[in-house]
């Protein structure tokens, strides 16, 4: 019994990312990134955060609708066009490590070039 519940927790501890559906459940204040979109960029396009840290991840655009997905992880959000808001993503930091996001909504010829890279580092 003892061994299972060991298994299960190094498990959770391998997924990347843990997808926080309410932040304001943590006493911990999340580490706010304002990222925007425009064809065909992130800005910014690497972003570097804290193993363990509770990351917000507030996506606009400056033209037409993106996308942004974190390959490897659920994460795929629409963000909505220029003056229509923003797309929020909170998740916590788990895994060290070097990650691609790029665009998943197809916005025009420079679409498979939109990316960025997101480190986790100790
Ligand atoms: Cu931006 Cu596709």
């Amino acid at each position: 019994m003892a061994t299972t519940l060991r298994r299960r927790a190094s498990l959770a501890c391998a997924t990347l990312f843990v997808v926080l559906a309410s932040p304001s459940s943590f006493s911990q204040e999340p580490n706010v990134v304002r990222v925007t979109a425009e064809r065909y960029t992130f800005t910014p396009s690497h972003i570097k955060v804290k193993r363990g840290t509770i990351v917000e991840l507030r996506l606009r655009s400056e033209d037409t609708n993106h996308g942004f997905h974190i390959v490897g992880s659920p994460f795929n959000a629409i963000i909505p066009k220029r003056g229509r808001g923003e797309a929020t993503l909170v998740f916590r930091a788990d895994s060290v490590g070097r990650y691609t996001f790029e665009c998943s909504k197809m916005c025009g010829a420079g679409h498979n070039f939109m990316r960025g890279t997101l480190t986790v580092e100790e």
